[in-house]
């Protein structure tokens, strides 16, 4: 006489093990989403790599002998090269360069702080050594200091000077006027 059980398949305990089915949907699925997604890869990096690359930042220009560098600001122009996602560019940029009463070069942007026109250094008979605006009337000290019409200094580039020339780097909030 054989035992109850000897023939009946052992019950499957729920969520334990996966059925012929399941393990077919998922092995499929797994595989069609491989073949579909992989060749995506490469075109997806091709689209967004430009947006991933390092812009200028962190980047020194070459622009002047350091030897040429008064304590009056001097208008100096310098190329920069600006890659803005797949669009590569080169704007020319000013910087008004000179020493602080240290002695040391500072650089300052001629960017406005008021609405962004472009400021000049003694270009109004009015405003004896003073950078002046011709928009709206704003006017700065020689380090920057904004006198009327604007509400902050100008800004100032970071300034290297190695091997006898100034390099200028990054705009960045002007360090030598609160
Ligand atoms: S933009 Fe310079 S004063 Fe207005």
């Amino acid at each position: 006489m054989s035992k109850p059980h000897d023939n009946e398949q052992s019950p499957q305990k729920p969520g334990k093990e996966m059925s012929r089915r399941q393990f077919l949907t998922y092995t499929l699925g797994g595989a069609s989403a491989f073949m579909f997604v992989g060749p995506a890869i490469p075109m997806v990096r091709f689209a967004v790599d430009p947006l991933l690359q390092k812009k200028t930042e962190g980047k020194y220009i070459k622009v002047v002998e350091a030897n040429k560098i008064t304590n009056d600001p001097q208008e100096f122009t310098f190329e920069i090269t600006q890659i803005d996602g797949w669009y590569e560019s080169k704007p020319t940029l000013i910087a008004w360069i000179s020493k602080d009463q240290q002695g040391n070069i500072f650089a300052l942007s001629p960017v406005c702080k008021h609405l962004g026109c472009t400021v000049d250094w003694n270009n109004n008979p009015k405003l004896k050594d003073q950078y002046f605006c011709p928009c709206h009337g704003a006017h700065y000290t020689r380090e920057g200091k904004q006198l009327a019409v604007a509400r902050a200094p100008l800004d100032e580039y970071k300034v290297k000077v190695e091997n006898g020339f100034v390099y200028l780097g990054d705009i960045i909030p002007n360090q030598h006027v609160q």
